[in-house]
């Protein structure tokens, strides 16, 4: 539970984020018992939404209602409620802001949190930035915020220097909510805490990594949003990028922020420069008849590449990921195919060796998730006959309990308990805008793909060859 006191100030207070994930984890997290012992939070959204601070209350009730993962208990709401109060700020005059944050830091404890938290549309994010600090919110507070960070390397540089104009980096959090999915941490575990494990994640045993989120939701009135950012700016660069951090970096000193970074950083170093050559993107069929998009829209709702990390434990070792829009599920798997041995002594003794299937470690990340080992067995009978097996970690069978906390609310929870290892620094953002540079400046066209499908056919087959996807 965090020991100091905390006000949330949260910009963007009206728009989705906040409506979906942001408001509720904070209820859920009262509700569990891990908010501070006293706090407060201001909603803030540009002067032109008229709101009260009643009819806000009223739209985080709604919000509960329609996104929370818990039945809302009417009492506790009501204590929970009071302490929300609605201020309406435009960057060019934050002083009534200003005033809000002093007269609710004043009902709570000496050495109150404050924590700015943008979740706000990414135009927004420099010019509020620069009103904080000139307003002196900045001073002493602790700065959250949402990808994306920047479009490329010159706009994550200008953003990562406005932030640093008014805040230390100490005080920053950059949030990517997939590092608060227990799957993500669950890395950390699997990876530096098994002898069985950590000895053999390198080249020398392992043939290929796949790193595959699809979705099946549309860009669902997202349109004029994602005519900006594409796929591969919305998931790739930001969470698939992430996941493989964790998956494929060197073991970090300790398991705190500044080595977590450090290790991330010097793999994102190690990372070839993408080109289009071992990338696909796709396009899904109906997306150019959404709201918001352009008749003749090339941007990409689907992306399979295939990452190549030049360092000793990685060389020779291709990363493939994969996300799109509207497929043919929704999954978070991470799966590494070992190296086969030579199974020739089973043919040269005569032996059925037709079955054998590559030897895989396959991740589930979904809340709770699962781990699967799929290896060769013995066929029982009276001939030494192959066939495969699998052993299976359920998280809910084996601990009983599912998730306790969502990922952003294990990420707000972090802020406020100061803690930094799952949030991200500058230099390893820019280091992945970086290498994504030739990509961005000469993307592939998008191919089509039929909505509920695994994307287009080359994705399935050019791409992967000699391999195929875990999901097919
Ligand atoms: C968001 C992206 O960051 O992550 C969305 O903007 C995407 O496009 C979402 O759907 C996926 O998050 P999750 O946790 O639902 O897999």
């Amino acid at each position: 539970v965090p020991t100091t006191d905390a006000l949330f100030v949260l910009f963007g207070a009206m728009g989705d984020l906040a409506k979906r994930k942001l408001i509720p984890g904070l209820y859920h997290l009262y509700l569990a018992g891990l908010m501070p012992k006293d706090f407060r939070i201001i909603g803030t959204s540009p002067t032109e939404i008229k709101m009260e601070t009643q009819l806000f209350q009223t739209h985080v009730h709604e919000s509960l209602a329609n996104f929370g993962r818990k039945e809302i208990e009417e009492e506790s709401f009501s204590i929970f409620s009071k302490k929300i109060s609605y201020i309406p700020a435009d960057t060019t005059d934050f002083s009534k802001l200003q005033e809000a944050i002093h007269a609710n830091k004043a009902a709570l404890s000496e050495g109150a949190k404050t924590i700015l938290y943008l979740a706000i549309p990414p135009p927004a994010f420099i010019p509020v930035i620069d009103a904080l600090g000139a307003s002196g919110i900045a001073k002493e507070a602790q700065l959250v915020i949402e990808k994306p960070f920047g479009s490329d390397l010159a706009t994550a540089k200008e953003l990562n220097s406005a932030i640093h104009r008014s805040f230390d980096e100490e005080s920053v959090y950059r949030i990517d909510h997939f590092l608060g999915k227990e799957a993500v941490q669950n890395i950390l575990a699997l990876r530096f805490a098994n002898g069985i494990f950590e000895p053999s994640w390198n080249h020398d045993s392992i043939d290929y990594v796949q790193i595959d989120i699809p979705e099946t939701l549309t860009i669902e009135g997202r349109g004029a949003f994602y005519e900006k950012t594409g796929a591969f700016r919305d998931m790739v660069v930001t969470h698939l990028f992430q996941v493989l951090g964790f998956l494929a970096m060197d073991p970090p000193e300790r398991l705190d922020g500044i080595s977590l970074n450090k290790a991330k950083t010097s793999l994102f170093k190690a990372m070839r420069p993408i080109t289009k050559d071992d990338v696909i993107y796709g396009q899904y069929a109906g997306y150019l008849d959404q709201p918001g998009v352009a008749p003749n829209s090339c941007v990409e709702t689907f992306v399979a590449c295939r990452i190549w990390i030049d360092n000793d434990r990685w060389a020779g070792v291709p990363f493939y990921l994969r996300t799109g829009k509207a497929m043919a599920t929704g999954r978070w798997l991470l799966t590494l195919g070992f190296k086969v041995p030579d199974l020739n002594r089973f043919h040269t003794s005569g032996l059925s060796n037709e079955h054998s299937s590559p030897n895989e470690l396959v991740i589930d990340m979904a809340d709770p998730g699962s781990i699967e080992i799929n290896f060769m067995t013995k066929k029982p009978g009276p001939s030494l006959t192959l066939a495969s097996a699998s052993l299976n970690f359920n998280f809910l069978d084996n601990f009983n309990v599912a998730y306790e906390l969502e990922a952003y609310e294990r990420l707000i929870h972090d802020v406020m308990i100061g803690d930094r290892a799952l949030f991200n620094e500058a230099e390893g953002i820019e280091t992945l805008w970086e290498a994504s540079a030739p990509l961005i400046s000469d993307p592939p066209r998008p191919l089509a793909y039929e909505q509920g499908s695994y994307g287009p056919p080359e994705a399935l087959e050019t791409l992967i060859s000699p391999y195929r996807w875990y999901l097919h």
